[in-house]
């Protein structure tokens, strides 16, 4: 009898918890919170959203006449994406505004913003936008609403894709006192920050410390919240941390896309020994047992571009560390480099490095191979997938001035590695490999 009833409580454990899980576990929570939520004031008007086709020299679709057409245009013309989550009709990373009453007007960008890409015409909630141009969007967004451009202190981003959210956070922290009050002039920050791809939330299940010089505890909540410091009070932040930790059960939930063509197996079980005896020291071991070291490579033994390493200022760090975002999880005060992330999903996230400047893995591992200037495909689709070198075809653009017919559009895809913080160096550990074996461990990586 007594095992019946174990048998059955294990049966009973097994089918409901299981089920309820499905319905209210933090992960879920998390998720409605980061896809339902709007946690910020409008920034524009409804109508801006509206007005700003009208300042595209090449023209947009009329609103009224077809709305829905107008809003495809925009989410191509500013690198969002469809939201895959009913999103009053607005484009993934945009968001109506929430007034104090709870009401919703005007509009708000949020978090998916960037960590809200697609691939291959699905998108996908916590793929870094390897799309969006960040500061055209904001601009125009802000001249549709007639107002003036605020001053800009620092590069939001030189082309598409990169993103300098580092030097928005840093800014933002710098007009805080210690205990979270508005200050007039902003503390010194000793702090230069370069634009940088954006990671993919799904390796946040892997992570012990987390951002690419891996300094932060990835346990820290309040880490994920800087982006809200434009305007919520020490208050407003303390009731949203519950909801933050949900959110970020939510990203260790998340899982990448399986790589979607084929798959020669046996080239990527030779590839998977070439990667045990090369790669996995820094990368780990994949599948059921698999094993993340978690390590924080020196710089001069990466050799990445060193500017998102440097840039972090010891003031901005202790000033961060003084405030309540660091009082759990303080920022490691010591530099020592970047953080080898984990590789799962690695086939979707191209560009390469923290920098993104590197197209496709079959460059990244044959450091000879890697373009100076390169141009971003025009959108996320399949038909820009390179299956060969795994990455995005892209067409190199020859160094030297651009022809005086590339208008601002088509310039805003264009890559420069010349640029302060995105050198596209280091990191050869593939160039020592045969072809044969480059080729497959690259087959190999497509099944993590
Ligand atoms: C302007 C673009 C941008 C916005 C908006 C943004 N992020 Fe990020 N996020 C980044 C970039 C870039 C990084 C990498 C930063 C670094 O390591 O220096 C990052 C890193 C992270 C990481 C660490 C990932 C890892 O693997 O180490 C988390 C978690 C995260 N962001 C959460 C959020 C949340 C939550 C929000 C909204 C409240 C948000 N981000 C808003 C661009 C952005
Ligand atoms: C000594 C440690 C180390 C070794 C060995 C190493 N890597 Fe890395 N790898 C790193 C670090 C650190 C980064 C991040 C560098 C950066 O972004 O600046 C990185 C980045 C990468 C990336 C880009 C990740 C992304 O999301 O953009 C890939 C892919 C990669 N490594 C694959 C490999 C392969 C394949 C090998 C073996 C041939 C290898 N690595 C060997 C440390 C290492």
């Amino acid at each position: 009898m007594r095992r019946w009833i174990v048998a059955l409580g294990l049966l009973v454990e097994f089918v409901v918890p299981s089920h309820a899980q499905e319905t209210d576990s933090a992960a879920d929570r998390g998720r409605r919170a980061m896809t339902e939520t709007g946690f910020l004031k409008p920034a524009w008007s409804d109508a801006a959203f509206l007005r700003a086709g009208s300042l595209w020299k090449e023209g947009a679709p009329d609103p009224e006449e077809d709305r829905a057409d107008y809003t495809r245009a925009f989410t191509h013309r500013y690198g969002l994406h469809p939201a895959p989550f009913e999103n009053d009709g607005l484009p993934m990373g945009l968001k109506r505004g929430v007034l104090a009453d709870g009401t919703k007007r005007g509009i708000q960008i949020d978090c998916l913003v960037c960590h809200g890409g697609s691939i291959g015409g699905t998108s996908y909630v916590g793929l870094g936008n390897t799309q969006l141009n960040l500061k055209a969007l904001l601009n125009e967004l802000t001249l549709a609403d007639r107002r003036a451009l605020p001053p800009s202190t620092f590069v939001l981003n030189s082309s598409r894709g990169t993103v300098n959210a580092g030097m928005v956070a840093a800014v933002l922290l710098s007009v805080r006192n210690t205990d979270l009050s508005f200050r007039y002039f902003p503390l010194p920050m000793g702090t230069n920050l370069p634009e940088m791809d954006v990671p993919p939330w799904w390796h946040m299940a892997r992570k012990a410390t987390m951002y690419y010089d891996g300094r932060t505890d990835a346990r820290s909540v309040r880490s994920s919240m800087q982006f809200l410091l434009g305007e919520k009070t020490l208050e407003q932040f303390k009731d949203l941390e519950p909801t933050f930790r949900d959110i970020l059960a939510y990203f260790k939930s998340l899982k990448p896309p399986p790589y979607p063509f084929a798959v020669d197996r046996a080239r990527a079980e030779r590839g998977r020994v070439v990667f045990k005896e090369n790669c996995a020291r820094c990368h780990g071991t994949y599948g059921p047992d698999g094993v993340y070291p978690n390590k924080i490579v020196e710089l001069d033994v990466i050799g990445t571009d060193p500017a998102r390493a440097h840039g972090l200022g010891l003031p901005l760090v202790k000033h961060y560390n003084a405030t309540w975002f660091g009082e759990d999880y303080p920022v490691n005060e010591k530099m020592t480099g970047y953080q080898a992330p984990p590789l799962d999903g690695i086939w979707a996230t191209a560009p390469y490095l923290h920098n993104g400047s590197v197209p496709t893995l079959a460059a990244l591992l044959d450091s000879s191979q890697r373009p100076t200037r390169f141009k971003r495909p025009p959108s996320t689709g399949f038909e820009h997938y390179d299956t060969v070198n795994v990455g995005w075809k892209h067409e190199v653009v020859p160094e030297g001035p651009l022809p005086s017919s590339t208008t601002p559009f088509e310039a805003s895809f264009i890559f420069d590695s010349s640029r302060f913080g995105l050198g596209n160096q280091g990191h050869t550990f593939g160039d020592a490999l045969s072809d044969e074996e480059r080729a497959a461990v690259i087959e190999y990586l497509k099944t993590l």
